[in-house]
């Protein structure tokens, strides 16, 4: 009887163990792509901050658009699966369709290089308008995919 009570715990505590190892890769994976789209837009935002007019850090906004260029590159490996139709906090996801989850990756990478020649020319000649739009193409591409579900960014 104690064997088999030692037996169960010891069941008891593996499957526990199991459990919460796959628990924990899965929000892994999801904090991972959280980092990589915080990432992403906290350049977006750092842009709109550094083109205030009498900001001493606007040389940095080529800079900037480089590194939401690299970022909008993480998108390739970012497809989170079809299983993954809802996110851990209760969303439905769209993205059952890996191939719509491509093109839009694709629309985001191109309106990412679009800001990195936008941002040069703002440098040059501080043509502001151009470069809003040019964010806008980019927050666009993030409502591709979050649009309707969130209201973000
Ligand atoms: C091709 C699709 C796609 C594009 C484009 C995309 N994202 Fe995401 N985003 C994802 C996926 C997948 C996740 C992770 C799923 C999750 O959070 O459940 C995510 C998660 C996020 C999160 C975390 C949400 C949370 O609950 O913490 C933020 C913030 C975010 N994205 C912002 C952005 C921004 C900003 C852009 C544009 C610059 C962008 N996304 C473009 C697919 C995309």
């Amino acid at each position: 009887m104690k064997h088999g009570l030692k037996i169960l715990a010891a069941v008891g505590i593996l499957a526990f163990s199991t459990v919460s190892v796959a628990h924990s890769e899965t929000n892994g994976e999801l904090d991972y792509l959280r980092s990589v789209m915080n990432i992403f837009r906290l350049h977006i935002h750092a842009i709109e901050q550094t083109i205030e007019p009498g900001s001493s850090y606007s040389d940095n906004v080529v800079r900037h658009a480089a590194a939401i260029r690299q970022t909008s590159g993480l998108l390739d490996h970012a497809y989170p699966g079809k299983d993954s139709k809802v996110n851990s906090r209760g969303h439905e996801w769209p993205w059952e369709d890996e191939e719509a989850f491509r093109e839009r990756v694709s629309v985001s990478q191109d309106s990412a290089k679009e800001l990195v020649s936008a941002a040069k020319k703002w440098n040059a000649n501080h043509d502001t308008p151009n470069l809003l739009d040019a964010i806008e193409g980019v927050k666009q591409g993030c409502r591709n995919c979050h649009g309707d579900l969130r209201n973000w960014p």
